[in-house]
C-alpha cells in the first residue's frame, strides 16, 4: 500500500454533501471516518467467516478465532508489545478505564490517593470518583496553567507513597495538550504507583511504544483511529494484569465452573467475558495496518501543518483567544468573544463544516478556565489546506453574522 496524504478518495464519507455544502469533516477528536480498506475488512468478516470464536470446532469458527486472534497480535504490536496476552479487547477507551478502575478498587484503601490531571475526559474522571466511593481512596489533581499546560512542580509535590495510581490522559481531547508522560510516568513509577495512559487521542496521531512509556496500562478506542465504534483495546503489563480480579463474570473468563465455585481464565481470555467485538477486532487491525502504512510520523507532519493553517486562519477574527499551547496535537479550541460556541456550530453546519462545541466531556477543565465551553475543530490525515481555508472563511462570516 502506497497512500499519500491527504487520503481523501480513500473515505467513502467524505464526498458526501451535508447541507447541501461539501462536506468538512473537523470532527476528528471526536471520531473519525472509515477508510474503505477498513469497511472491506468488516464486510468481508461478515460475508465469508462469521462465526463465534474460541468455541467451536467447525470450519468458521476456525476461520473467525484465527482472525480475531491474529488482529489481537496486530494491535499489540501497534502499541510496541511484544506480548498479544496482554492486549485485552474492549468496547472502547471508556471501558478499558472502568476495567481498570473498577478492578483496582478492592487493591485500594483509605490514606491511598488517586493522581489523574485537570485535563482529563470525564471517562478518565469518574471512574476513579467510583473507585475512590468504594475503596474509601481520595482523588488528587495536578493543576494546569493558564496555557492548559500541567504544572509538573505541582505534579511533583503531589506524589509521594500513598500515591496508588497515575492515571493521565497523553492529549487532551479538549486543547490538544501533548502531557509529558514519558517524564511523568518515570516519576509516578519512583514513588510505586501504578501508571494508566489514556490514549485514546494519541493514537490516531504520535507513534506509541508501551516499553519506551514505561506505563503499566495503556488503553484507546478503535473508533479515533479509523476503526469502527464498539472497539477498543487495553494494554497492561502481564504482571499487572495477572494480579487484578477479574471484571465481568460470564463465558470465556472461565476456566472451571461449578456451583461451588470458579477458576478463571488466563489473561487475556480472564478480560473478554462474554463474546467479544469480533468483527471490530478486526476492523481495528485494518485500520491500524492502513495507518501503518502511511506512518505515523508523516501523518502527524501533516496534521500540524493543518493545525498551523487553522490558526492562521482563525488569528485575524476579532475577540479570538485559542485554548492549549502552542505545539497543540490533533485539536484547535477556541472563543471569539461575543459568539456563543453553539451558535457558530449550528452556522458551520450549515455551510457543510462539522465541529464540536461545548465542553467537550471536559467540564472540570471548563471550570477551571471560567468558561461553559469552546469550539473545536480537531483534524485527521484526509483534511486539507483547502478545507482549512474554507473553514476560516465559513468562521469569519459566523462570526460577522452572529455579532
Ligand atoms: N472524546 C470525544 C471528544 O473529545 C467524544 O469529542
Amino acid at each position: 500500500m502506497n497512500i499519500s496524504l491527504p487520503a481523501r478518495e480513500l473515505f467513502p464519507l467524505l464526498s458526501e454533501s451535508v447541507n447541501g455544502k461539501p462536506l468538512i469533516y473537523l470532527d476528528n477528536a471526536a471520531t473519525t471516518q472509515k477508510p474503505v480498506a477498513v469497511l472491506d475488512a468488516s464486510r468481508h468478516y461478515y460475508e465469508t467467516i462469521n462465526s463465534n470464536i474460541h468455541r467451536g470446532t467447525h470450519a468458521l469458527a476456525r476461520a473467525a478465532t484465527a482472525a480475531y486472534e491474529d488482529a489481537r497480535k496486530t494491535v499489540a504490536h501497534h502499541l510496541g508489545c511484544q506480548d498479544p496476552d496482554e492486549l485485552i479487547f474492549t468496547s472502547g477507551c471508556t471501558d478499558a478505564i472502568n476495567l481498570v478502575a473498577s478492578c483496582l478498587s478492592s487493591q485500594l484503601g483509605a490514606g491511598d490517593e488517586i493522581l489523574i490531571s485537570t485535563l482529563e475526559h470525564h471517562s478518565n474522571i469518574v471512574p476513579w470518583q467510583m473507585a475512590c466511593e468504594r475503596s474509601g481512596a481520595t482523588l488528587k489533581v495536578i493543576p494546569c496553567d493558564d496555557t492548559g499546560v500541567l504544572d509538573l512542580i505541582a505534579f511533583e509535590q503531589l506524589l509521594s507513597d500513598r500515591t496508588k495510581v497515575l492515571a493521565m490522559g497523553w492529549i487532551s481531547n479538549a486543547f490538544g495538550t501533548v502531557h509529558p508522560i514519558v517524564e511523568m510516568t518515570a516519576k509516578a513509577k519512583k514513588v510505586g504507583a501504578l501508571v494508566m495512559i489514556d490514549a485514546a487521542q494519541a493514537v490516531p496521531h504520535l507513534e506509541i511504544d508501551v516499553t519506551k512509556i514505561g506505563c503499566d496500562l495503556l488503553a484507546f478506542s478503535g473508533h479515533k483511529v479509523y476503526a469502527p465504534t464498539g472497539i477498543g483495546a487495553l494494554w497492561g503489563r502481564r504482571e499487572c494484569l495477572e494480579k487484578l480480579p477479574p471484571y465481568r463474570g460470564g463465558g470465556e473468563m472461565i476456566k472451571e465452573v461449578s456451583f461451588s465455585g470458579t477458576t478463571y481464565n488466563d489473561i487475556p481470555f480472564k478480560y473478554e467475558a462474554g463474546t467479544p467485538n469480533i468483527e471490530g477486532a478486526i476492523a481495528l487491525a485494518a485500520a491500524l495496518r492502513f495507518v501503518d502504512a502511511i506512518g505515523k510520523p508523516s501523518i502527524h507532519a501533516h496534521e500540524t501543518a493543518l493545525i498551523r493553517a487553522a490558526e492562521q486562519a482563525l488569528m485575524g477574527i476579532d475577540g479570538i483567544r485559542f485554548y492549549g499551547p502552542a505545539d497543540r496535537c490533533g485539536a484547535l479550541s477556541f472563543a471569539i468573544d461575543g459568539v456563543h460556541a453553539y451558535d457558530l456550530g449550528t452556522f458551520l453546519d450549515q455551510m457543510g463544516v462539522a465541529v464540536r462545541t461545548g465542553h467537550h466531556c471536559c467540564q472540570p477543565l471548563m471550570a477551571r478556565f471560567g468558561i461553559s465551553g469552546t469550539t473545536r475543530a480537531s483534524f485527521a490525515l484526509y483534511n486539507t489546506l483547502d478545507e482549512i481555508s474554507r473553514f476560516g472563511e465559513a468562521t469569519s462570516r459566523a462570526v460577522a453574522m452572529l455579532r
